[in-house]
């Protein structure tokens, strides 16, 4: 057997080994969520959305019950989770780039932030990506952002594993999450794969930094970004992402 490789912050999940990510996610998994965003910006929306941008859209689960609805741009860092997205979604117009500092000469009736505001690590990217925001944004567009995790709610060295098998492949899925200290505004989320190929074990540990901001802090950034803000904490969220996940809509 290999000893397990350790790899901080590279995140490898969603470059070398976002086939990983593909085999644990799908559409399917990720539709009651994309509904739910659906939901919101119809409930919410001032202008008739046509126009959407998507920040940190990763393999395109998302895009590919929304672009039932919308005409869809995408952003990620990883140009290998852009590549999935692509196969899934070829309709939609996909991006390599940084959210914490993208900004695109163009106009969008909403923009949406709904799974990837783990990876804003600072107080200063939070208002930079709301900032950036407001300047793509048509007048009476919609910001939408959805943040996972509260302090308040956080779950603490808790451990999830998921076991898939396809082809030759069989993967288990580690996914542990982890604050030193919650008031130091960041954790640790801590992805094992045990992948065997025809038994054949190969074992990793992708750590990612996150970070972990209260509620008063989003609303704060986004205020003043220069929004009309308002903060949703649904119980349903909770049910369909994790206790605790509230959403903010901004207009300007
Ligand atoms: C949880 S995944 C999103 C998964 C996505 N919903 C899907 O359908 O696969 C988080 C994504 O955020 C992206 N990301 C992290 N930091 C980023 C940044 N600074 N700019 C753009 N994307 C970023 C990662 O590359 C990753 O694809």
């Amino acid at each position: 057997m290999n000893s397990i490789k350790r790899v901080d912050n590279e995140r490898q999940l969603y470059t070398r080994y976002r086939w990983v990510w593909d085999m644990i996610s799908s559409p399917e998994e990720y539709e009651s969520f994309s509904k739910y965003i659906l939901l919101k910006i119809k409930e919410h929306e001032t202008l008739k959305t046509s126009t959407l941008l998507h920040l940190g859209c990763g393999s395109g689960c998302i895009d590919y019950t929304l672009k039932n609805h919308y005409s869809i741009t995408s952003v990620d860092l990883s140009e290998d989770m852009v590549k999935s997205a692509i196969l899934k979604n070829p309709e939609c117009e996909y991006l390599v780039g940084d959210m914490r500092t993208f900004n695109l000469n163009r106009k969008f009736d909403a923009i949406i932030l709904p799974d990837s505001t783990a990876y804003l690590l600072t107080e200063t990217e939070i208002y930079s990506i709301f900032k950036n925001a407001k300047n793509m944004l048509n007048k009476d567009g919609l910001l939408l952002v959805m943040v996972e995790y509260d302090p308040e709610y956080f779950p603490q060295n808790r451990t999830t594993v998921e076991k898939v098998r396809k082809d030759d492949i069989e993967l288990t899925f580690i996914e542990n999450n982890y604050a030193k200290d919650l008031k130091e505004n960041s954790f640790e989320a801590t992805f094992i794969f045990l992948i065997r190929k025809k038994g054949e074990l190969d074992a990793v540990m992708d750590v990612h930094r996150a970070g972990l901001f209260k509620k008063e802090v989003w609303y704060n950034q986004m205020v003043k970004a220069g929004f009309k803000t308002e903060l949703i904490e649904d119980e349903i969220l909770g049910e369909i992402a994790q206790k605790g996940s509230f959403l903010l809509i901004g207009k300007i």
